[in-house]
């Protein structure tokens, strides 16, 4: 009779733990899994294989000094080469998942014309058929970042047209990999060089440019995410994901102007992402529309800098999830503030006591993963949760005992809100499965569970202190070893 409940159980994905209750243990059925995107790893741009160009592509050949050493991504960790060996170390690791991007550029050189490349159709098929051979579930994010240049040329994502070439590469995707593909995730992290000068494209127009971007990617992920419910769902049986980047950001005291002042920067900050896919009511929280509304008026435009949702949009987009993808790394404090030009009205800063990384954004705060994840169960629906990227960065040391400590606190504070605030987490992912093509900063701050010498034509891969560790929190299912 137990085997049967715990079968059901099971299948059904509510967490079960083996008929033991152990706190220390994850879930039978918790997914472990390591990150990476398609940019940051693959290389593989040579003409010979069809690529077309993307926007990182474009600004760096525009502007090499924009890097860190002057560094790009043309061959990078040559994922594109080297796929069956990653896929090695993802064997040694024993994960059950492998979250990855597929390159829009690679796949749809210009972006929107349906001239499928057969090269990167064969090298996906390849990598995933590999994956499944040895027993691992590919996560697939359909774009992590780098938009293909002809999109980029006419507005990028503040052209709202490009939620529809959005939706013709969905389908295209779904079409020749979503019968093996069972977990998709829409975007990663698109917005960021639209709302400051500190990437591609540049548009750096926070509360302009951003809020633009922010609209059509919630209609271009609702459109894709009804292209699966209504085309693919049936037969592929999948599940669609909406991430949001999961900063937590708090009180840095406990006056009440400055709690209430983190609140506000929370309704932003994940308001802005999330609640038009999660919250009961959909569209942006009021407090921003009246806000940002207010600050419009006195500034003299003529309407809202937040673009309306109507009616029928905020239908559209409500409710198109299957599970929320959260990407936690370090928490920010927050003060209230009324000299700031932000429309927020906070200051934000880190807590020089908190444990430094190589980023300068990237300080140890595990409580803050709890936090956000409290905060997601109480105001958006309780959605089922993955972590999909979780990790530390340093200088590329093989003995990376800050990183087992910092993933370690970090499975912990899962552990908690797992069991003591009953969130439904479903799987956890580490950022990275090997050093990479860190963006701005090129290959100065690694995150990989795996060395790679990119001074070796070879790239040759090491495993580092932190991959034997997290290879055994797998195998016994805790942080604990
Ligand atoms: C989030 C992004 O998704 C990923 O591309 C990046 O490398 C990591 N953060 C670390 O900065």
């Amino acid at each position: 009779m137990f085997n049967l409940v715990f079968t059901i159980l099971l299948v059904s994905g509510i967490p079960v733990n083996d008929g033991k209750e152990d706190a220390h243990k994850f879930p039978a059925n918790f997914l472990f899994g390591a990150s990476t995107s398609a940019y940051q790893i693959e290389g593989g741009n040579e003409k010979l294989y069809g690529k077309g160009e993307n926007m990182w592509d474009f600004s760096i050949k525009k502007n090499p000094f924009i890097i860190a050493n002057k560094s790009n991504a043309e061959i990078s960790c040559d994922s594109y080469h080297k796929y069956r060996n990653d896929i090695e170390l993802l064997k040694y690791l024993g994960v059950n998942f492998y979250r990855f991007s597929i390159s829009w550029s690679r796949l749809l050189p210009d972006g929107y014309s349906n001239k499928v490349n057969t090269h990167a159709v064969r090298y996906y098929n390849d990598v995933i058929n590999l994956l499944l051979m040895n027993g691992i579930e590919p996560m697939v994010t359909l774009h992590h970042k780098d938009l293909p240049q002809k999109l980029q040329e006419i507005g990028g994502w503040t052209n709202p047209y490009l939620a529809y070439y959005y939706e013709d590469y969905a389908r295209i995707v779904f079409t020749y990999f979503g019968d093996r593909v069972k977990y998709w995730i829409t975007f990663n992290e698109i917005c960021v060089g639209y709302g400051g000068n500190i990437e591609p494209p540049f548009l750096n127009q926070p509360e302009h440019a951003g809020y633009l971007c922010r609209n059509v990617i919630l209609l271009a992920h609702a459109k894709a995410y009804h292209l699966y419910d209504q085309v693919f769902r049936n037969i592929q049986r999948g599940q669609v994901g909406y991430l949001i980047e999961g900063r937590w950001l708090q009180s840095a005291t406990e006056q009440p102007e400055d709690l209430k002042a983190a609140e506000r920067a929370r309704q932003f900050f994940f308001g802005l992402q999330g609640n038009a896919v999660f919250h009961p009511d959909g569209d942006f929280p009021e407090v921003m529309k009246r806000r940002i509304a207010e600050i419009s008026k006195k500034q003299g435009y003529l309407r809202s800098r937040l673009p309306d949702l109507s009616k029928e949009e905020v239908t559209f987009i409500q409710g198109t999830y299957d599970f929320l993808a959260v990407n936690y790394y370090s928490t920010v404090l927050i003060k209230d503030s009324n000299t700031t030009k932000d429309d927020v009205g906070v200051d934000k800063f880190q807590n020089e006591e908190w444990k430094k990384s190589a980023s300068e954004w990237l300080r140890v705060y595990p409580d803050g993963l709890r936090n956000i994840l409290r905060w997601v169960k109480d105001t958006f629906d309780n959605p089922e949760v993955f972590i999909t990227e979780n990790g530390f960065s340093d200088h590329g040391e093989l003995n990376d005992t800050d990183r087992v400590s910092y993933l370690k606190l970090h499975l912990e504070a899962l552990l908690q809100a797992i069991y003591e605030d009953k969130i439904p987490v479903k799987g956890y992912s580490v950022w990275s499965l090997l050093d990479n093509f860190e963006w701005m900063a090129g290959y100065t701050e690694k995150f990989g569970l795996f060395h790679v010498n990119f001074n070796d034509p070879q790239r040759t891969r090491t495993t580092k202190l932190s991959a034997k560790w997290y290879k055994k929190v797998i195998a016994e299912r805790t942080p604990s070893v």
